[in-house]
């Protein structure tokens, strides 16, 4: 026998169980994004590597072991994007919209990083991703904060925890690595082979270590807030206001530096400890020099993307939702007669509700048979079609969900009623 073909790893189908609530979940994303004015952006999943190698930088995790990275025919090197913001900027600076312009974007779709699949983790998985250019000031980083909480707020998510900090200018940074460097080697024994190695390429990284061996060293380490020069304190500061102002909890997190190298002042994620290790659902942050880095003229930039497969598991978790795109109403139909005129009742139907979802049953079948399909498709109705009711120009309707009687309705009249109906439920 040939071996069955699966998935390839860490890649994940969305199953017909899945994929309502996966629907309401995007388009309450997209309603709350465009409430803010943010226009969506579709990309291409495929960048040359060069674009992300200078964007998100040559010693992050995802450049050295994560991407999927390979030569197409031509013999050009492609990377299955990881993430979105390189390719917005590059997109960006390609159609003229950045210089001198402000902004505000979106796009969502899969990225693709060859880690290790656990629980929240793929290898392939889903972003919503928000981008907003040409504004320097702390007044987007608070209106891009703001809109992820009404996010949570539109899809009834509690409990998340906002840290914010932030990463000060790359001069600032410079004497805060050289501190922190000494202070590291100071503590050399107690550190492992990774942090040991990123003393040389990526130092600040060492502070997003997840071994526990390393909390305590990491948790003395000098704090890059200390060596914020005044401008950066002051953006800082006011983001930090703007979020008190708008009775928003948060906690400074002086060791979150993100996994990305082109962030600059603000970074913020939202975190639940619902999800074990993978607890960050939404993760942004601010990159002025992003642009200039990839050819453009100088222009700031701040923006955050959300793990959907993150969030949709903190909803399945919830499991309220469970109706969510079942049908309204299950067509059945009894004899040949009733079978043809009901294709062309359903028709109608679909005519006059053209938010009604409706299945027709087919391939014939009895009475229960038919019922239990009925019941199984979740839908909230039956509309019942045999040979008496089409003789006597009526639907039989009759409640599948918390019981009650099969009633007729006229032909003229069901629209009407199953609307009525439907939407006082
Ligand atoms: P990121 O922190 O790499 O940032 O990813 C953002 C979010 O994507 C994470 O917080 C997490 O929810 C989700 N995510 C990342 N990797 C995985 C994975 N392997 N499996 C499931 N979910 C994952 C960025 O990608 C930046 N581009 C965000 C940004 C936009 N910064 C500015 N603008």
């Amino acid at each position: 026998m040939t071996q069955n073909l699966q998935a390839v790893r860490g890649m994940r189908d969305l199953l017909p169980g899945q994929t309502p609530l996966w629907q309401w979940m995007e388009r309450e994303i997209a309603r709350v994004i465009g409430a803010y004015g943010y226009q969506e952006m579709r990309l291409p999943l495929l960048e040359s590597t060069e674009l992300f190698k200078r964007s998100i930088g040559e010693v992050t995790d995802i450049v050295e072991k994560e991407m999927y990275t390979f030569e197409d025919r031509n013999g050009d090197s492609l990377t299955l994007r990881p993430e979105g913001t390189a390719g917005c900027v590059r997109a960006g600076i390609e159609h003229g919209l950045l210089h001198n312009q402000v902004q505000r974007l979106w796009y969502q779709g899969p990225m693709f990083r060859h880690e290790r699949p656990q629980k929240g983790r793929y290898r392939q998985f889903h972003q919503v991703g928000v981008e907003a250019f040409g504004l320097p000031g702390p007044d987007v980083d608070i209106e891009q904060i703001l809109m992820t909480r009404r996010i949570w707020r539109a899809l009834g998510l509690e409990g998340l925890e906002l840290q914010v900090n932030s990463l000060g200018t790359a001069a600032e940074r410079v004497a805060y690595r050289e501190q922190l460097v000494a202070y590291l080697r100071e503590h050399e024994a107690l550190l492992d082979d990774d942090s040991r190695r990123r003393l040389t390429t990526n130092p600040l990284r060492v502070l997003d270590s997840k071994n526990p061996a390393l909390a305590e060293v990491i948790a003395a380490a000098p704090s890059l807030l200390d060596f914020l020069g005044p401008e950066s304190r002051a953006h800082f500061d006011a983001v930090c206001a703007g979020l008190r102002a708008a009775e928003l909890q948060f906690v400074v997190n002086p060791r979150l530096v993100r996994g990305l190298d082109y962030y600059a002042r603000t970074v913020f994620e939202w975190v639940t400890t619902e999800l074990g290790a993978q607890g960050t659902v939404c993760a942004g942050g601010r990159y002025d020099g992003l642009v200039e880095q990839l050819g453009g003229r100088p222009t700031p930039g701040v923006g955050f993307a959300v793990g959907l497969e993150r969030i949709a598991a903190l909803l399945e978790a919830e499991g309220e939702r469970d109706g969510l795109g079942a049908p309204h109403a299950y067509l059945l139909a009894f004899g040949e007669g009733a079978e043809a005129a009901a294709l062309l009742l359903a028709e109608r139907l679909r005519d006059r509700l053209p938010w009604l979802r409706l299945v027709m049953h087919c391939g014939g079948g009895g009475a229960k048979a038919q019922f239990k399909r009925a019941d199984r498709s979740g839908a909230a109705y039956a509309l019942v079609l045999g040979d008496a009711e089409l003789a006597g120009g009526v639907v039989g309707l009759k409640p599948l969900r918390g019981g009650g009687d099969q009633e007729n309705v006229s032909n003229q009249g069901l629209a009407a009623v199953l609307a009525a109906r439907l939407q006082a439920n």
